[in-house]
């Protein structure tokens, strides 16, 4: 018995101007024009599901989650709702805490990063049907992809025997990362986890009694609204802010890795973007209403008007109705710094 976990609690603002805080990134059809990132999630794992997801998200993207569920012909997700995000650690308590409450104490739970773009099904469901066998001694099961680069921003894992991890570490520094690559002895983390509610609940308060207590107490004080989970905003307030990966997966004894070698991506920047789509014979990007001369390596997206590229190498142009973005390529990270300003200055 499975049951989908979805995590929609980030905003993407390093895809601005086409996501915006209240028109999140995982709910917009970014690489897929019949669907956005938060339904393939869900799409994905209509096969095998065992009920409808469980959708943990911030209160305010409730009513367009929702659209998007129903859109899919997804009615009885559980929507929890975060008043302000206290990251993946609580994230995830709330949603077996959840299971719990329905009943499904035993199912397992596949907790999944709403905005993954995985192509690959069949490797995916195979993944899951091999990790499922990993849960019966409550492992705490995540599925290891093979490392391309130094990365810093994921967490690493070191197998040993019999799928047990050896080692877990979250975003090393560069230099760490770099001999781990070199090594070949990790993978990368892929943030998609299979385990049992009470498995997860019981590695929390072993590790982190803090975070399993204020989640609690918040989850108890919750209120039902509408198809809507309130949870109590002055004990979510005081809960520990901290990931899974750190909370939980570095401390544990019970972790197991499964590989992943199906394709996997996390469509954060507009970089990331180019390079995952599908390009021309000048090795563009072009979506909308769009006309490119002499024009090259470049992503260009219109909305509402038509852009028109002439002479230009390794830009980004995207255009809205109300902002136009135009970006050197190599500086895709630095889109959230204009979003910091715009918030700023209002
Ligand atoms: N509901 C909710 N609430 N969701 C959250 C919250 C929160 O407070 N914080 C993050 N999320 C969601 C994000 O929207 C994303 O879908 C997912 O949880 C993971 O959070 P990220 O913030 O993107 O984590 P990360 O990318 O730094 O690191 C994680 O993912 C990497 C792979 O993409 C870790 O698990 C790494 O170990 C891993 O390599
Ligand atoms: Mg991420």
């Amino acid at each position: 018995k499975i049951i989908p976990v979805i995590l929609s609690g980030g905003s993407g603002s390093r895809l601005w101007p086409v996501s915006r805080e209240y028109y999140a990134k995982q709910c917009l059809p970014l690489v897929d024009a019949n669907f956005s990132l938060l339904q393939n999630t869900v799409l994905r794992t209509e096969s095998f599901a065992f009920s409808s997801p469980i959708v943990v998200c911030n209160e305010s993207h409730r009513f367009l989650i929702a659209q998007q569920l129903q859109d899919i012909g997804v009615v009885q997700a559980s929507i929890l709702l975060e008043p302000e995000g206290r990251n993946t650690a609580p994230a995830i308590a709330l949603a077996a805490l959840e299971a719990q409450h329905k009943g499904l104490d035993d199912a397992l739970l596949l907790v999944l990063p709403a905005d993954h773009v995985i192509r690959d099904v069949s490797a995916f469901e195979k993944a899951i049907q091999q990790a499922s066998d990993l849960t019966a001694s409550n492992g705490l099961v995540t599925f290891g992809v093979q490392p391309t680069r130094a990365e810093t921003g994921y967490g690493y894992i070191r197998s040993g025997a019999d799928f047990a991890v050896a080692e877990f570490v979250e975003k090393p520094d560069e230099t760490t990362a770099q001999s781990y690559l070199d090594s070949g002895d990790y993978l990368w983390n892929s943030g998609m986890f299979l385990f049992k509610a009470k498995a997860y609940l019981s590695e929390l308060a072993t590790y982190r009694r803090d975070i399993s207590e204020a989640v609690k107490v918040a989850y108890q004080g919750r209120s039902e609204d509408m198809d809507f989970v309130r949870i109590d905003a002055a004990a979510f307030a005081a809960c520990p802010e901290m990931s899974i990966d750190y909370a939980v997966m570095e401390p544990t004894k019970n972790a197991k890795v499964v590989p992943y070698a199906g394709d996997w991506s996390d469509i954060g920047t507009w970089d990331a973007l180019y390079d995952y789509a599908d390009k021309d014979a000048e090795q563009n990007v072009l979506l909308g209403d769009v006309m490119a001369e002499n024009t090259n390596n470049c992503l260009v997206r219109a909305e509402s008007r038509l852009v028109a590229a002439v002479g230009v190498d390794n830009l980004v142009i995207v255009e809205t109705a109300d902002a136009v973005l135009v970006m050197n390529k190599n500086n895709a990270q630095d889109v959230k710094k204009v979003v910091k300003r715009l918030k700023e200055e209002g």
